[in-house]
């Protein structure tokens, strides 16, 4: 059996100071213990603050982004090592928002990916289509393209590692969330690509979230389809009771 992963993306918002009350809240609310496993993805600079309260529960720490290179004239970047060192264990690669808006394209995200897995962190790797894309009918061929190639080269030893979330961007900020029918077909839809490129064994135990305005009335429902094995959470995860509902709301 899948166990549910509910993750919070908190985006470019708390700073440490706000960071702090928000983990210790949501630490505290936190009654799933083993039901579900937890991460919240926090901005870098809030990563010392968040770690020191997280630490030892069953809070796991990411980060929204790293780059490929170990070390060198990247400004702006993050390595691998940086964020082991730190104590993330999760990453978030390829967000819409950094395709959109910072040019991130399927082979740097592949790169990327690439990187995160061999240096042992966790990746959630971020696929999903445009409004005009659903509406053109290329939901599957968008959401298959960019799932092989940020695939490329990975192995299926390395897939206990990965999960992918499938973030519709027209559902992602705009409170229109994704229909559970429309979810779970477009997860299933990832499902048979990951069995394709590895096994029906591996697609079995495949963790592939939701993520696109789920919120604490929703979440009950979304987490409910076959296909769909947990949340990634924006606006929602940036209110301690309402993320609390979220990660109770997990199968
Ligand atoms: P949202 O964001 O929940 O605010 O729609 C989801 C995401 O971008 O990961």
């Amino acid at each position: 059996m899948r166990k549910q992963v509910i993750a919070g993306n908190w985006k470019m918002n708390m700073t440490p100071s706000k960071a702090v009350v928000l983990a210790k809240e949501i630490k505290e609310k936190n009654t799933a213990k083993d039901k579900c496993d937890i991460v919240i993805c926090v901005p870098a600079i809030d990563i010392p603050a968040v770690y020191e309260i997280v630490k030892g529960t069953n809070i796991k720490l990411g980060a929204q982004n790293v780059h490929f290179a170990p070390s060198g004239a990247f400004t702006g970047e993050l390595s691998v090592e940086m964020l082991n060192e730190s104590g993330v264990e999760y990453v978030i690669i390829g967000h819409s928002e950094r395709r959109q808006y910072f040019g991130e394209t399927d082979q740097s995200v592949n790169k990327r990916v690439t990187a995160a897995l061999e240096g042992g962190l966790k990746v959630i790797l971020c696929v999903g289509e445009l409004l005009e894309e659903r509406e053109a009918g290329k939901t599957t061929q968008v959401v298959d393209t960019q799932t092989r190639e940020a695939l490329k080269g990975i192995s299926a030893s390395a897939l206990k590692n990965l999960i992918i979330a499938y973030e519709p961007v027209w559902a992602i900020g705009t409170g229109k969330v994704a229909t559970p029918e429309q979810a779970d077909e477009v997860c299933g839809i990832i499902r048979n690509i990951i069995a394709d490129l590895y096994s029906k064994s591996a697609a079995d135990e495949f963790i592939i979230q939701y993520g696109g305005s789920m919120n604490a009335k929703n979440a009950k429902e979304l987490l409910a389809m076959p296909n769909i094995d947990g949340g990634l959470i924006g606006g929602a995860s940036l209110k301690s009771d309402d993320f609390t509902v979220i990660i109770d709301s997990a199968q």
